[in-house]
């Protein structure tokens, strides 16, 4: 973590009040908080402008991405004009950075994002050799059999014939689930990572390992209702995976329960061998809120932004770190679970605020959220009264 914070402190703008901080500190949620897809809360740009004129710090944790955090720090700070760094923005694959340089990441089948986006951010990470599911399309045509666009134009040559893939990242929602589930599903079916084939036979040997970035079943955009989101394409894959083992399963069985002549079905038990033996037995690591890793990584971020603010406002250190951070969300399985579930390593207490103007819009289960108020404005003011 060290090493990804630093690399991130490039610039760090000067703080923009010269009052010292409190206390608090805030950690927001984008989707559902601030943003609705592209369109601003309505609310938010006042909100956070309050934070700046208080030199009360923030940072954003969401389980968005796609982009890299510089391309989309730039475009909220646009958006909801108000300064934001990359030093204070945390997306789902942003913890993915720290992989890049380690044995077993040498060449990562990348899956989400518009185009090649995600590739060109996991290269910006450090991978060495990233490939795409639209490069195997190319590559292969037939590969999926429904998707029009054959030769994408983000598509490049992979790497050579018997490709091997060390490892799956899902960095964001996937565009063409059709594709990309194909994809995932014949990698996690190959004889370890080789494309174009199978496991054979009774293989133990270990399984590629899959990051899915986030969770999250649902999530809000401009949309009335809540939309699939990365936690719906894993389902969705994790049920193709166990209807291949619900078959594999009937098919042995059948082949060792075979009826005799007229007499009643002889059986004999299949030869006792693991129905796992021969199916990718999900390696599946899942990241994002509301995982620990998550908000320890968060806290790690905020505590070096709060520092390198006291240095930049000529601040000592003897304001010492936050003891309160405020996380403002909208998705009580996600945000509010995630932070009411954290036990901080540096005494840090985290507190749910949650807003009804994305996947919660009232009504039904919290997520037992310490407040819920109508949107990111609301909650900042509760905070700030709380803390008078
Ligand atoms: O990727 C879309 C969704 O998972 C966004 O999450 O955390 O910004 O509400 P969040
Ligand atoms: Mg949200």
């Amino acid at each position: 973590t060290a090493t990804l914070l630093s690399r991130r402190f490039l610039q760090t703008p000067a703080p923009t009040s010269s009052k010292p901080p409190p206390d608090y500190a805030f950690a927001f949620d984008i989707d559902g908080v601030l943003m609705h897809g592209s369109t601003p809360i309505s609310t938010a740009s006042t909100a956070l402008q309050l934070l700046s004129e208080n030199s009360i710090e923030f940072i954003l944790l969401t389980n968005g991405g796609g982009k890299s955090e510089s391309a989309r720090t730039a475009e909220l700070s646009s958006r909801l004009s108000v300064p934001i760094h990359p030093s204070q923005f945390i997306q789902s694959h942003t913890p993915f950075a720290a992989f890049a340089k380690r044995p077993g990441f040498e060449t990562v089948l990348v899956i989400g994002g518009d185009g090649d986006q995600c590739r060109q951010v996991a290269k910006e990470y450090g991978f060495r050799n990233v490939i795409i599911p639209a490069d195997i399309l190319a590559a292969y045509p037939p590969v999926s059999p429904f998707t029009t666009d054959k030769a994408p134009a983000h598509a490049q040559p992979l790497p050579s014939e018997n490709t091997k893939i060390d490892a799956v990242l899902v960095f964001n929602d996937p565009r063409d689930w059709a594709l990309d589930l194909q994809v995932l599903v014949d990698v996690a079916l190959s004889d370890e990572g080789r494309l174009g084939t199978r496991r054979p036979g009774n293989s133990v040997k270990p399984h590629i390992p899959i990051y899915f970035s986030n969770p999250d079943l649902i999530w809000a955009n401009e949309y009335h209702l809540p939309r699939l989101g990365q936690g719906g394409f894993r389902a969705a894959f994790n049920g193709v995976i166990s209807s291949l083992r619900d078959a594999q399963r009937t098919e042995r069985m059948e082949r060792a329960f075979k009826p005799s002549e007229g007499g009643p079905i002889e059986g004999r038990t299949v030869e006792g061998r693991s129905y796992q033996d021969n199916l990718p037995i999900m390696r599946a690591t899942v990241m994002g809120k509301p995982n620990r890793g998550t908000y320890l990584y968060a806290e790690e971020v905020l505590c070096s932004w709060r520092k390198k603010q006291l240095e930049l406002a000529g601040l000592d250190q003897s304001h010492g770190d936050v003891k309160t951070v405020y996380m403002v969300g909208d998705n009580p399985a996600s945000d509010i679970r995630g932070a009411n579930n954290f036990k901080s390593d540096k005494n840090i207490m985290w507190v749910s605020v949650l807003v009804k103007t994305g996947v919660y819009k009232g009504g039904g289960r919290t997520g037992e959220a310490k407040v819920v108020v109508e949107d990111v404005l609301a909650a900042v003011k509760w905070v700030m009264e709380r803390e008078a």
